[in-house]
């Protein structure tokens, strides 16, 4: 193909028609060699959004889905005492297909992170002398309610750090977490992966060897799950806790989260009336009810039934569902590989391949770099990252190609 023609194919491709008609012509399920998939949001034109743990942009049918949602309330003779319970339970079906879990009544509908690391809270029971380890510098939500916990009880509260060496330093990390668990441990929480850096944890190691003493293991999925695969039936988790708005490509305020057979008779931090047996029946509400509904439902927000997150955040997950990923991982590593080479080969680091996710990592700047330069320069290129102590955060999903990070590298070399 000559340069011409190559230059009006790359046009028509920038307008998204050639896209949308790839998207029509290639049925999703079959995709295992994704392409780019910016077509199915509005992100503007001539912007690079690399900032999807900060969070995702919307996908136009969730977007859709939410305007719905809000239609539906103009008439709430629309709203039937069935719709209180016919969202969520789809809902729960999705978020079980994309973390393998069978019964969709293991999963609950949150608010935030904090609310679902609050219920771990509230059932965790620990006495004085015990220890929660968690990894250093973990988001806030998954911090904060085990310092209460151990302010409370009187046990400790250890943060594993990584090593000072840069070499080998996912590897070490997961090394000092396992070495750290010992008989007093009673609890584990950490990320799949550090959202600040990408490093990922091997939960399997983990997992077995707080088998071993008897510990619980809570995970915050919110920077991985949807974009890493994540198998519950592989890691066992007794909790996972996900944010919604980010990796999972929901709106703001719901989250989902999966509790194990440890919280079947335990009690939630709130009692509300959608929460007890026989709730479908609203004709004998006010017959109180001692017991819950089944499986983990005692633990969901009040109000779930949130007629205009619960229908977004469905055909956000039906999406990623499609898309797999497993692909999404793939599709990440593809289109950021040759960028990271030539970073790394001009003195940034990023935590090694084989220790992080391929959709989340942190880049820390050669000897000298001014940060507030590169804060400059990154935001005249229209390019969105985070910036997160003295690191800078990259976050693809599939709305992003290898022309936006040729962009992120003429910005920073
Ligand atoms: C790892 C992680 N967990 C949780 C959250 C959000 O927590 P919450 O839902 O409590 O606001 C974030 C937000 O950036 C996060 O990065």
């Amino acid at each position: 193909m000559d340069k011409k023609s190559r230059l009006v194919l790359r046009n028509y491709y920038e307008t998204y028609t050639a896209r949308a008609f790839l998207d029509f012509l290639i049925p999703q399920k079959t995709i295992n060699d994704m392409h780019n998939q910016r077509a199915k949001f509005s992100i503007p034109k001539g912007t690079t959004y690399l900032n999807c743990a900060y969070m995702s942009p919307l996908l136009k049918s969730v977007e859709k889905a939410g305007k719905s949602g809000i239609e539906r309330k103009r008439n709430p003779f629309q709203i039937s005492a069935n719709d209180f319970f016919s969202g969520s339970e789809p809902l729960r079906s999705e978020f079980g297909k994309l973390i393998n879990v069978k019964d969709p009544k293991r999963i609950v509908i949150i608010p935030s992170v904090s609310y679902g690391l609050a219920t771990v809270v509230k059932n965790a029971h620990l006495n004085s002398g015990d220890k929660i380890i968690v990894a250093a510098e973990q988001f806030p939500s998954n911090y904060y309610p085990w310092q209460r916990l151990t302010l409370d009880t009187k046990s400790t509260l250890t943060a594993i750090a990584p090593p000072d060496q840069m070499e080998s330093r996912g590897k070490v990390w997961n090394e000092r977490i396992l070495e750290a668990i010992d008989s007093k441990t009673k609890i584990v929480s950490l990320g799949h992966v550090h959202w600040a850096d990408g490093t990922r944890f091997d939960l399997e190691s983990i997992r077995k060897r707080t088998r071993e003493v008897g510990a619980l293991l809570v995970i915050d999925g919110t920077q991985s799950v949807g974009a890493l695969p994540f198998d519950v039936q592989k890691f066992q988790p007794d909790a996972l806790i996900c944010g919604g708005y980010k990796w999972l490509m929901g709106p703001y305020s719901i989250g989902l989260a999966y509790y194990g057979e440890y919280f079947n008779n335990g009690l939630p931090i709130e009692e509300n009336w959608i929460n007890r047996q026989d709730s479908e029946n609203f004709s004998s509400l006010v017959i109180y009810q001692s017991n819950y509904q089944p499986g983990a439902l005692r633990y969901e927000v009040g109000e779930h039934s949130n007629f205009i997150l619960v229908p977004m955040m469905l055909e956000a997950l039906k999406q990623i569902n499609q898309w797999k990923p497993e692909n999404i991982q793939q599709y990440c590593k593809k289109i950021s590989q040759p960028t990271i080479k030539k970073l790394r080969a001009v003195g940034y680091w990023i935590e090694e391949d084989d220790h992080r996710g391929q959709h989340l990592f942190g880049v820390r700047f050669p000897k000298g770099t001014s940060i507030e330069d590169v804060k400059e320069r990154v935001k005249k290129k229209k390019i969105s990252v985070s910036f997160r102590g003295d690191s800078m955060r990259v976050a693809p999903n599939v709305y992003n190609d290898a022309r936006d990070f040729e962009r992120l590298l003429e910005a920073l070399i």
